[in-house]
């Protein structure tokens, strides 16, 4: 995991802007947004993760790298191609980007999962990064919901973290709207409460798709999402994760026949939801990063507790594309998690002031 240097405290922001401060800690969930200066492109961001990732392993190995991201630096040279450079990886490699909004990261771990499960890969390992700027500007109502960071992972036979269900997904794309960046501009577009609409809709049917494909493999008995020990979602603000839980047990009640409890429903979010969101309220959005944030945070946390019970996670892409898939958290998962040392990467942070961070807004 690699952050910005930098950070605004989320009650700055709030005063700073005349909000009362519970909207955005309690309406958003959020406590602390990184905040990038010029230097900390998506380059440096995804460079910075893939070294801490591959920290101990022979780089030789590598036979794939795609960075999935949304904030690229060039319309033809990819991101993944400087990363390549700047960390002097094998010649003999598949290098490239993925991109479709927050889910470009998930396209390429898919990639990187069926290239090595067809045997195409032989015992070569693929990199995949996720780095994103998440920028909408000041005095916007996204403003709250930025962040920065880049995530990288080692996909490889008998992994140390977490052995993803091949094949068993749901996935979800419709045509809309709801989010997008046209050529040219530093901020993204939102039509931020219909994205809200477009993601549930997606959550709803992608998790419905792969419950039918969990219970044909025997991964779980009938419809439920009990059955999971942990479940990440895509983390645009903390409270989404709460929504979508929410419409994961409204179909698991739909599809039993029974009355929806929305008690029952919070006290789940509480227990199968929420370790997965202290890291993300600190570091806010990273797009494709975000759903993966939230898996390193859990497992940061609890990953003794979780090793050899099965986790779901949901990756949604405005625009839009989405994907619910699952997978059995490693017994080895605690100790490789913990040379992320997460804690000494937050804590190496600066907080800065509102007059500091518009100034850097006013620079990228
Ligand atoms: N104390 C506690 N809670 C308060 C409060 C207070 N004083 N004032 C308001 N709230 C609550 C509201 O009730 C609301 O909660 P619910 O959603 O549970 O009802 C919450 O705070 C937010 O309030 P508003 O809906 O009024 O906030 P808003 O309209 O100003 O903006 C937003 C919210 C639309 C999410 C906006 O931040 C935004 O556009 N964000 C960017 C878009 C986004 O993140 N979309 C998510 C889905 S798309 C996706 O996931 C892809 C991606 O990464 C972008």
């Amino acid at each position: 995991v690699a952050v910005p240097r930098r950070y605004l405290d989320i009650v700055d922001l709030a005063v700073a802007r005349g909000v009362d401060p519970g909207k955005y800690t309690q309406g958003l969930g959020a406590r602390e947004m990184a905040v990038a200066e010029p230097g900390e492109d998506t380059v440096s961001l995804a460079a910075t993760a893939a070294t801490r990732a591959l920290a101990g392993i022979d780089r030789s190995e590598l036979g794939l790298l795609v960075v999935g991201t949304e904030t690229g630096v060039d319309h033809s040279k990819p991101v993944a191609s400087f990363v390549h450079g700047l960390l002097e990886l094998p010649r003999a490699m598949r290098v490239y980007d993925t991109q479709h909004a927050c889910y470009g990261g998930t396209a390429g771990l898919m990639t990187a999962i069926e290239w090595i499960a067809s045997g195409a890969a032989g015992n070569r390992a693929a990199l995949v990064i996720c780095s994103d700027i998440a920028r909408y500007g000041i005095h916007t109502a996204g403003e709250p919901t930025q962040g920065a960071g880049a995530i990288a992972m080692v996909i490889r036979r008998d992994p140390a973290l977490l052995a993803l269900d091949v094949g068993v997904t749901g996935a979800s794309s419709t045509h809309v709207h709801d989010f997008w960046r046209p050529l040219g501009m530093r901020e993204a577009q939102v039509d931020g409460h219909y994205s809200v609409e477009c993601y549930l809709d997606a959550v709803a049917t992608a998790y419905r798709g792969w419950t039918v494909q969990a219970i044909a493999r025997g991964l779980i008995a009938s419809p439920g999402c009990e059955q999971l020990a942990r479940l990440c979602y895509h983390v645009p603000f903390c409270k989404m994760a709460k929504k979508a839980h929410l419409q994961v047990r409204r179909c698991d009640a739909e599809d039993d026949g029974i009355a929806f409890d929305e008690v029952a429903a919070a006290a789940s979010f509480e227990r199968q939801v929420a370790p997965s969101l202290p890291l993300c309220s600190r570091i806010g959005n990273v797009y494709t990063g975000s759903l993966y944030v939230g898996l390193a945070g859990l497992l940061d946390a609890q990953a003794g507790e979780l090793a050899d019970r099965r986790i779901g996670m949901f990756s949604y892409g405005s625009g839009c594309t989405s994907e619910f898939f699952s997978g059995v958290v490693s017994p080895r998962a605690a100790e490789r998690i913990a040379e992320a040392r997460l804690a000494d990467v937050l804590a190496a942070r600066e907080r800065i002031s509102i007059a500091e961070y518009e100034r850097i807004m006013a620079l990228t």
